[in-house]
């Protein structure tokens, strides 16, 4: 693939995007991400070819937070198979923020796995059968780096203050729906989402999933291509959540965001993005990081449209 000035346009984007971060607000109701210095911002692109380009604040550690909704349903689909996983969660767009209880007493199964509700959900079905360290495994290896870990402090905040993602698991564990044990399960959740990462390991992962779930260096298949088929659409249609429609007209890439301030992307068969701020708008997505996806399809023509 030849993508000429990516280094040029990457750093436009920046400059382009930090005018924005005045208008958003690092996340409040997880006490430990209201610390974060909202005025960070940085981006790193990883192309099929494995070469890599960054800019700004692209070696600060965040937590995964919902991005690790994508390597919880690719280590379920996988290990479980799809038909025990859409047994408990749907596979359409909520339309709600992504914290949502509504739809949880009129339609009972969480509408996608990319939701709180469909990702512990998930976490339920993982957990009775597997431990946090056989997860942690593959975020390393899709990341490319075995050093990740926790963040044991924004762990300890999601668990003591997470009591509307408690109720998400109680209501769903009453209504059949979450039938592993709640506490364990919501530990895991809270563990998969304080991961921390930096962009690189992001973008590294969302090039493997441009490259075809190909390891970018030795080419081994990482994911097949039917778990491939399911996560990429639902980050199409469900992955900036309410804000999926619009995302997917102004930047036209599959993505998923995390409220740490990460958002990865990817355009097929080319690269994969992950840019960070965390400054959020009002649906939790980072707010710079968003125009700076938005800057960067343009420029380097990766709307699949
Ligand atoms: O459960 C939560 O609310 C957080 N651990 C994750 C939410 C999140 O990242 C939503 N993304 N934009």
């Amino acid at each position: 693939m030849e993508l000429t000035n990516i280094e040029t346009i990457l750093n436009d984007a920046l400059i382009h995007s930090s005018k924005y971060i005045d208008d958003g607000n690092v996340a409040t109701y997880i006490p430990e991400l209201a610390k974060a210095d909202k005025n960070l911002l940085g981006a790193s692109i990883v192309t099929i070819e494995g070469k890599r380009y960054h800019v700004g604040d692209w070696h600060q550690e965040f937590t995964i937070q919902s991005i690790s909704k994508t390597i919880s349903l690719i280590f379920a689909l996988h290990n479980l198979g799809p038909e025990i996983v859409f047994n408990k969660v749907g596979m359409e767009p909520s339309g709600d923020p992504f914290n949502s209880i509504i739809k949880l007493e009129t339609k009972k199964y969480p509408s996608n796995p990319y939701i709180n509700a469909g990702a512990i959900a998930v976490a339920g079905l993982i957990s009775e059968r597997y431990s946090f360290e056989d997860y942690l495994k593959l975020v390393r290896l899709f990341c490319g780096r075995n050093s990740i870990e926790v963040d044991e402090n924004v762990y300890m905040s999601e668990s003591k203050t997470g009591m509307l993602n408690r109720s998400l698991a109680y209501m769903m564990n009453s209504s059949g729906v979450l039938e592993a044990d709640v506490e364990k399960t919501l530990d895991f959740y809270f563990k998969m989402c304080s991961v921390k990462v930096n962009s690189n390991d992001l973008a590294n992962y969302a090039a493997i999933l441009a490259n075809d779930g190909l390891d970018l260096k030795s080419g081994d298949r990482l994911i097949d291509n039917s778990i491939l088929k399911i996560v990429k659409s639902l980050m199409l249609t469900c992955g900036m959540y309410d804000g999926s429609g619009e995302f997917a007209i102004r930047v036209g890439m599959p993505a998923k965001s995390g409220v740490g301030g990460g958002i990865l992307a990817f355009a097929e068969n080319k690269l994969g993005i992950c840019v960070f701020g965390p400054a959020l708008d009002s649906q939790g997505n980072s707010i710079g990081g968003y125009h700076m996806l938005e800057y960067l399809s343009k420029e380097l023509g990766l709307h699949y449209f």
